[in-house]
């Protein structure tokens, strides 16, 4: 309620700015401050690590990351594609996540081992095999920071060759609506922890494959790629080749 009621109250005077285009409101801090808070209540050992507030009580094998709302500027601009993503680790591996879109009504979750739902239907990755059928997604955090090594050369490289393409503006949703099968893919630059560590837990118990845009396992640090199987080999070998001419 806290977002779906603030969405609707909000004025621009409730907008900080962390950067010329990167958006923080008093309802990001909210809902950060909340789960923080219910978390801590229900497991008072654990670590947290909140894109808003930082970390707090590290020393532990359990942490807690958060992105309470992943989207901030498509809930500014009242759009229904933000969601709040939170994961856990244990002992430094992803074991749950979960992504809920209020203004969508959907709640994505899962747990490592045990399947990945939206609601309480199972959801595994698209069985798409050529570009050339593939819906993607993708965003523009480079541009929103304005680094000169962006995702605009390879978005030109990479969208004619797919069906089409779309920017939601949630990289957690886009992570969920590939484990759904709805989108077939995703790659996105300068994300951090918190955007995608829940979507990957989800991405990963729906059949799908993500890694950097080496093919490697240091993602987001160098680029996040997700798909099917066979669509995530044909990204790779694209984002492989252009970021070698490049
Ligand atoms: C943003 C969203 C967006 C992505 C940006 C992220 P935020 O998260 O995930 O889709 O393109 O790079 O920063 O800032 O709204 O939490
Ligand atoms: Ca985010
Ligand atoms: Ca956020």
């Amino acid at each position: 309620m806290i977002c779906l009621e603030g969405q609707q109250n909000l004025t621009f005077h409730d907008l900080e700015f962390k950067s010329t285009k990167d958006i923080v409101t008093e309802i990001d801090k909210k809902v950060e401050a909340f789960l923080v808070k219910a978390i801590l209540a229900r497991y008072p050992d654990h670590g947290v690590l909140g894109e808003e507030y930082g970390a707090v009580q590290a020393k532990s094998e359990f942490r807690w990351i958060i992105d309470p709302i992943d989207g901030t500027t498509s809930f500014v601009h009242r759009l229904p594609f933000y969601s709040i993503s939170i994961a856990l680790e244990k002992e430094g591996e992803l074991v749950l996540g979960v992504v809920y879109a209020p203004a969508l009504g959907q709640l994505f979750y899962a747990e490592k081992g045990k399947g990945a739902f939206v609601g309480d239907i199972p959801i595994h990755v698209s069985e798409t095999r050529e570009l050339d059928k593939a819906v993607m997604a993708t965003g523009f955090a480079c541009l929103r920071a304005g680094l000169q090594n962006n995702n605009l050369p390879i978005f030109n490289e990479i969208v004619p060759k797919l069906r089409d393409i779309r920017r939601f503006g949630s990289a957690a949703l886009d992570l969920c609506y590939t484990a759904l099968g709805s989108l077939d893919g995703f790659w996105e630059m300068n994300l951090n922890v918190y955007d995608i560590a829940a979507g990957i837990v989800i991405l990963k118990e729906a059949g799908g494959v993500v890694t950097d845009f080496t093919g490697g396992r240091q993602f987001p640090e160098k680029g996040i790629a997700a798909a099917n199987k066979d669509l995530h080999n044909e990204l790779i070998r694209i984002l492989t080749e252009f970021c070698a001419s490049a």
